[in-house]
Order: C-alpha cells, then sequence, then structure tokens
C-alpha cells in the first residue's frame, strides 16, 4: 500500500498488529499530523481531553526511551514514538475554563452546562463513582485515543506496536514529565518490517461477552 491509498476502518481494525520491527522509512510529516488529529478526535469526560503526546523523532531521544524500555527495538527502529500521557490536573479551574471556552467557540455550550461543569467535575474527581484512583481515570482516556491513534495510522498504511513494557519512573525522569502526569504506553509508528508475529488469534465473541448480567450467555 503507498501512502496515498486509505484502509477502510473496517480493514484498519482486521489488518493492524502489533509491529515488533520497522523498516527505516520515515513518516511523511501530513500523514504524522493527519493520524494524531484523528487520534484527538477521541472522545473523554467532559471533553476534558486528558492525554498528552511526546512525539519522538531524534535518534538520541528514542534511544534515551530504549534504555527506559527494556531494550525493546521497536522503539529505536520506529521512526516516530509516542510517549502516551494522561494529565491528572485537567480537574484544575483554569483548565475546565478552557474547555468550556473551546466548547462555546465551537457553538456547543449553554451557560448552564458550563456552571455544571464548573460544579460536577471537581466533584467527580473528589468522589470519584467510578473510577479507584486517578492514574486509571488518565488511563482509561489516554489509551481510548491510542486506540485510534492505532486504527487511523493503519487506515494510512501506518503500522504501530502498544508498549507497556517500560519504567515509567525512568521515562518520567528522562523526559521531564511531571508528577501529576501518567506515563500510559508507549507508540512506535511506522512501516512494519517482515517477519510480523503470528497472529494470536482472539477469544469468541460468545467467551467475552454477557448477555444482561455478567457471566449469562450473550
Ligand atoms: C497495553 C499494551 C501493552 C503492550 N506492551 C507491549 C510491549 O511492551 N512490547 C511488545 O512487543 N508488545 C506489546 N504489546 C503488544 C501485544 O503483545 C499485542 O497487541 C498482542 O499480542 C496481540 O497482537 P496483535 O496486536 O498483533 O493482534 C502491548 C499491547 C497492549 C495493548
Amino acid at each position: 500500500m503507498t501512502n496515498s491509498q486509505t484502509l477502510s476502518c473496517q480493514a484498519a481494525i482486521e489488518q493492524r498488529r502489533a509491529a515488533r520491527a520497522f523498516r527505516p522509512d520515515p513518516i511523511p510529516e501530513g500523514i504524522l499530523r493527519e493520524i494524531l488529529r484523528l487520534g484527538v478526535r477521541s472522545p473523554s469526560g467532559y471533553n476534558l481531553q486528558p492525554w498528552r503526546f511526546i512525539v519522538l523523532r531524534e535518534a538520541g531521544s528514542k534511544a534515551k526511551l530504549r534504555a527506559c524500555a527494556f531494550d525493546q527495538r521497536q522503539v529505536t527502529e520506529a521512526p516516530v514514538v509516542l510517549i502516551c500521557c494522561g494529565d491528572r490536573r485537567v480537574n484544575n479551574k483554569d483548565y475546565i475554563e478552557s474547555v468550556i471556552t473551546l466548547g462555546a467557540q465551537a457553538g456547543a455550550m449553554t451557560d448552564a452546562f458550563a456552571d455544571y461543569m464548573r460544579s460536577a467535575i471537581p466533584h467527580l474527581f473528589e468522589q470519584h463513582p467510578c473510577f479507584e484512583s486517578e492514574e486509571a481515570w488518565t488511563n482509561r482516556h489516554t489509551m481510548l485515543a491510542v486506540a485510534h491513534l492505532m486504527i487511523a495510522a493503519k487506515s494510512l498504511g501506518v503500522d504501530s506496536c502498544p508498549m507497556e513494557g517500560f519504567v515509567s519512573a525512568q521515562v518520567k525522569a528522562e523526559f521531564a514529565i511531571p508528577a501529576e502526569v501518567d506515563v500510559c504506553c508507549l507508540l512506535p509508528l511506522g512501516y512494519a518490517a517482515d517477519p510480523l508475529k503470528t497472529y494470536g488469534g482472539r477469544f469468541a465473541i460468545e467467551q467475552v461477552c454477557y448477555g444482561e448480567q455478567f457471566g449469562a450467555t450473550f
């Protein structure tokens, strides 16, 4: 597939694989930007968009990251690696105002909803009824954006490898990541080199989907 061809969403999902080796070919700037643009179309609670991506393209940066990632070769082989982070500070007052302004500029905000956000978001983070820790919350959102990124990338002919094989404290120290920002995964992006690992299969729908209550047949 050449860079100008695109895959349908269905084909991109079917054909995406975790690439463990990459060719050195660069990702054209326009394609990289389009992958990022589509990735951040991902949804988020209150549209808070807590994901943050550090885009590594320089060999020195990737070598530094590989040293924090159990020496996994895809980190230095891939032309681009994203350090995918989630920022816990999105519940601060100024940030909430910036989300309200964004919504207002898009014609999607009322005064009533803005007031609701001002009171409900701090409450959500104080009570956190639907998450155990703030890190669970940042991970929930960032990984959803990572899923968008991977499918968008594949639809544009770009392979990826989601990675949790890294030492978070080392990555944070090396890349000036603040304490309140969680490193959720690494995402090498580029053009896969052969051979790909054999597809490991997926459990049948009946095994992972339940009907009406947990454990009941779908
Ligand atoms: C959150 C997450 C972390 C992963 N971490 C690594 C990793 O550190 N190194 C690696 O080579 N693959 C990693 N993988 C890739 C998985 O091994 C791979 O997705 C899985 O075996 C299924 O293969 P497929 O994606 O090619 O269908 C990770 C995948 C996910 C979703």
